[in-house]
């Protein structure tokens, strides 16, 4: 078979977005290495709706397969995954996620104060990973004694995940070992599950039966990956993204009401999850091409957020888009779309708020290495950060 594009090239990894370019333009179900990858939105929306012909039980990753048992919700489709999400929707929602915004302000502040006053930084590892560590810490209420193990435990994860046997698998392990421990603990003191992810689903029934707490740790598992490793490398895209935009770095000083239209444009504009993938369950016709029975088919939403047919000017950066946000696949869409959107959204915005605040001025100060296909975006950052008060004695005399 030929190919149409390989996402482990160096031509793809220095500008995925040409690849893709490309792509939506002459092969939108397009060959890759061993899979499937649908670049057009219109394709990906189709596919994304459609979960009996296009299954998540056999991983959603491109390639297939999972590592570990099946989790509750990403590996199941509906109705068992709808009645699922039905549970555990709440605590990420409303109150309990506008509740976390003053401790973790102070979080993104005390994290930045040292970076300012050095005046560089590598802001993946040293801004926006911690951040989402200890968000996702407190998001979860992960007791201080367990967070050093979690954010050890992602590390490892994050940087196993991309080679193949047991590495990753002993990794996954130790986050399982985790979040069994964390389950644990809530069966013998309970929170309010109306706040507390991991207490509502201890107490949820799905099918009429109650939640073995051994899946319940299977979701916790699922939640420390994906809830660091994307809102991770999207902070990092806007960052980057700030970073050769001086004025509107200036405008969004000025006016920092205009953060969350920025934040959701820099989704669009660089979606961090490239693609999860579904398997197709039947020989079937997509946008000309056959794809048959048992084969890999990745959704590109990096790609369809580009997409000429839905946004205009797709590669231009516009504050006000028309309902952008409904409209961008950056949390997919479907019965999978994350339940984690405005959990991150308010992680994305208060990261730039205080990065904006703090500082006069950002510039790179290096070459940003940006991670593989699955993932899109920065994952080492060289940052320079002129305070906003060169003269700290000046400025507190004020
Ligand atoms: C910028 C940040 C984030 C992005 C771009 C993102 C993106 C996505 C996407 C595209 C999916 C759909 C997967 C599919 O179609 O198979 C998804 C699912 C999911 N996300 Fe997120 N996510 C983010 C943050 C989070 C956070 C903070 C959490 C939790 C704390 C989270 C938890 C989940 C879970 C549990 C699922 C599986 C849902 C299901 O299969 O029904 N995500 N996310």
């Amino acid at each position: 078979v030929t190919i149409d594009f390989d996402p482990a090239s160096a031509e793809f990894r220095r500008d995925p977005h040409a690849t893709w370019a490309r792509l939506r333009a002459e092969h939108p179900v397009a060959r890759g290495p061993d899979w499937w990858a649908l670049t057009r939105y219109a394709d990906i929306v189709s596919v994304a709706t459609d979960d009996r012909t296009f299954t998540s039980t056999h991983g959603v990753n491109a390639r297939g397969g999972i590592i570990g048992p099946p989790r509750l919700p990403m590996h199941f489709d509906p109705p068992r995954q709808t009645q699922f999400r039905r549970v555990m929707n709440e605590p990420f929602l409303g109150e309990n996620v506008a509740s976390i915004e003053g401790e973790f302000r102070e979080l993104a502040r005390s994290l930045l104060e040292p970076l300012v006053e050095q005046g560089a930084a590598e802001m993946i590892a040293q801004y926006a990973s911690p951040l989402t560590t200890r968000f996702l810490g407190r998001f979860l209420h992960v007791p201080a004694a367990m967070l050093a193990e979690l954010s050890r435990g992602i590390d490892q994860f994050e940087a196993n995940v991309t080679l193949d046997g047991a590495a990753t698998d002993a990794a996954s392990e130790a986050m399982y070992r985790h979040a069994r421990e964390l389950v644990d603990l809530r069966r013998s003191e309970p929170l309010d599950p109306r706040s507390d992810l991991v207490s509502a689903l201890l107490g949820a029934h799905v099918d009429g039966e109650r939640m073995d707490p051994e899946a319940v740790a299977g979701t916790l598992r699922l939640v420390y990956i994906a809830g660091h490793i994307a809102p991770k490398i999207a902070i990092g895209s806007c960052i980057l993204f700030l970073a050769g935009a001086p004025d509107l770095q200036s405008q969004l000083r000025e006016r920092p009401e205009l953060v969350p239209a920025a934040v959701e444009e820099l989704l669009r504009l660089e979606t961090p999850n490239a693609g999860f993938a579904r398997q197709a369950t039947r020989d079937v016709v997509v946008n000309g091409q056959l794809i048959r029975e048992g084969e890999r088919v990745a959704l590109v939403f990096t790609s369809g957020d580009r997409d000429a047919a839905v946004f205009e000017e797709p590669a231009s950066f516009r504050l006000h888009r028309d309902r952008v946000a409904n409209r961008h696949l950056a949390f997919g869409h479907g019965a999978h779309k994350c339940p984690g959107a405005s959990l991150s959204r308010l992680e994305l915005r208060v990261a730039l708020e205080e990065l904006l605040s703090a500082t006069a001025h950002v510039a790179l100060a290096g070459e940003p290495e940006t991670s593989g296909w699955a993932l899109h975006g920065p994952t080492r950052l060289p940052l320079a950060l002129q305070a906003r008060f060169v003269d700290y004695a000046n400025a507190t005399a004020r």
